[in-house]
């Protein structure tokens, strides 16, 4: 079963039907296809560009100190996250601190635990905003492990300025903040639980079409925030919400895995540390007028109990002048609504394949999403220059979502047939509170499961 309710994928099977009855099979986009997926994919997913600031400089004489190679290091790549106050259980940014977590710091670094980037570096084109840290500095980092942790002198630092290759936002005022209006007090459901899924309806007060170009996400409590989604619902579904929230006791209403309407269209995605998203110039995601804004908040409290939040999202559209020339993203899903996984199964597979579509498309990103018993997700298409590798993520983190978009779009040749393989843990082992595996399903909730990949795609002319 496949998510048919985009109408670009019924109007993309339509298509098909016709260009089969015309036996037409040439489509025009193919000529302008500048960046052909399949003749260069992976070539540089691997290598490391980065200049790297932190290896170079050690003239070997004395080996590496705190202070002149470990703490730019962990400024660089890990204090995004560990510092005071940050959802990271500890924070890196002082000797003591890093001294104490040497060993455990070097193994989260070993096995590519941390710096969280999730996606194979071996699948797909670049990534925009990736987190890595090299060989080399991991090298550097276990020689000052196996050194002892020599400090230096606080004279050799460095000026600090992050990471030279972060790239910066800067876009001055936004165009709508959503704000859902008042301190919430995350608290879980479930007994000796830490995580609160919740949902706030916004209204955005749109009286007419809108094209988002980026989102920033300021989350208010970086203690409990641990991720955040943002999506549209449309006006036909506003009943819908009004009675999710009616039925719930506590503010806004209880979301785990989407926020239980139909048709939400994702337009966000945040964890910490992310980079606001960002589409190209003069490109935007369509948010009809009169819809509805849910934002589904995962907090976190194992750092505070009793810490409330009320974060805020900055939208910027796209110039409502430029609107005759605005290069609409649609974020089309792809699912496995018919998923059904054995209880007990360690290694369940669930594959779903979309429809063949008869025109090439340019992608912008992708955006995979699974439950907790998630093991691995892959996004392939089989396309006219043959198959290729969107997104591969290979040790499925559900805290670690993501909404990656590719450094370049990316235009996949026709025709296209886009393809997803998901992997579950249903194994006793494995299960989310030590309850006995049961046979599990699509759904929203915390025992239920998905198999979905949303393909962020210009629409094509004509569609
Ligand atoms: C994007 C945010 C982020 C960045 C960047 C990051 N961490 Fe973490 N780290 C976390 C969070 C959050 C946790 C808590 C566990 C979790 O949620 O995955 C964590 C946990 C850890 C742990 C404990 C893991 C364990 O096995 O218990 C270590 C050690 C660690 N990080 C080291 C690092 C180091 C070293 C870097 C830099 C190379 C780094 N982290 C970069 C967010 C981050």
């Amino acid at each position: 079963m496949t998510i048919w309710h985009n109408p670009l994928w019924r109007a993309a099977a339509v298509a098909l039907l016709l260009s089969a009855a015309s036996c037409g099979t040439e489509s025009p986009e193919a000529e302008d296809a500048d960046v052909v997926l399949g003749d260069d994919a992976g070539e540089d997913g691997t290598g490391d560009a980065d200049t790297d600031a932190h290896s170079e400089d050690d003239a070997g004489l004395s080996g590496p100190t705190y202070y002149a190679h470990i703490r730019p290091m962990m400024a660089a790549r890990c204090n995004e996250c560990h510092v005071e106050d940050a959802i990271a259980p500890m924070a890196l940014d002082t000797y003591e601190g890093i001294k104490e977590m040497g060993r455990l710091a070097l193994g989260a670094m070993e096995t590519g635990v941390m710096p969280p980037w999730p996606p194979s570096e071996e699948c797909g084109p670049p990534l925009k905003n990736r987190r890595h840290i090299s060989e080399e500095e991991i090298a550097l980092f276990r020689e000052w492990v196996e050194a002892g942790y020599p400090e230096g002198e606080s004279g050799d630092a460095p000026e600090l300025e992050g990471d030279e290759n972060a790239p910066v936002f800067e876009r001055g005022t936004p165009d709508l903040t959503l704000d859902w209006g008042f301190e919430y007090t995350p608290e879980p459901p479930l007994a000796e639980a830490v995580d609160d899924y919740r949902c706030f309806v916004i209204d955005p007060e749109l009286h007419e079409d809108q094209f988002l170009n980026a989102v920033r996400t300021r989350p208010g409590n970086t203690r409990v925030v641990h991720h955040a989604l943002v999506y549209s619902v449309s006006e036909d579904q506003a009943a819908r919400l009004a009675q999710l929230e009616a039925e719930d006791e506590r503010p806004g209403y209880t979301c785990f895995g989407g926020p239980r309407t139909s048709d939400p269209w994702l337009l966000s995605g945040w964890v910490p540390g992310t980079m606001p998203l960002e589409f190209e110039e003069g490109h935007g995601v369509r948010i009809e007028a009169g819809s509805k804004i849910v934002v589904q908040m995962h907090y976190n409290t194992v750092n505070d109990t009793e810490g409330s939040d009320r974060s805020l999202f900055d939208l910027y559209f796209v110039d409502q002048d430029e609107t005759s020339r605005v290069t609409e993203l649609v974020i089309i899903p792809l699912a496995e609504l018919g998923l059904q996984i054995e209880a007990g199964d360690p290694d369940a597979v669930a594959v779903e394949e979309g429809p063949e579509i008869p025109i090439s498309l340019t992608l912008h990103g992708v955006a995979p999403h699974m439950h907790l018993l998630g093991k691995s997700i892959n996004v392939t298409a089989q396309t006219g220059t043959g198959e290729v590798c969107l997104m591969d993520i290979p040790a499925w983190d559900f805290n670690w979502q993501g909404f990656y978009l590719y450094e370049e779009p990316q235009v996949l040749r026709y025709p296209v047939t886009p393809r997803l393989e998901c992997r579950y843990d249903n194994s006793p082992a494995n299960q989310p509170d030590g309850r006995p595996p049961q046979e599990v399903r699509w759904g929203e909730g915390t025992y239920d499961e998905m198999c979905l990949n949303y393909f962020i795609v210009e629409r094509p002319p004509g569609f």
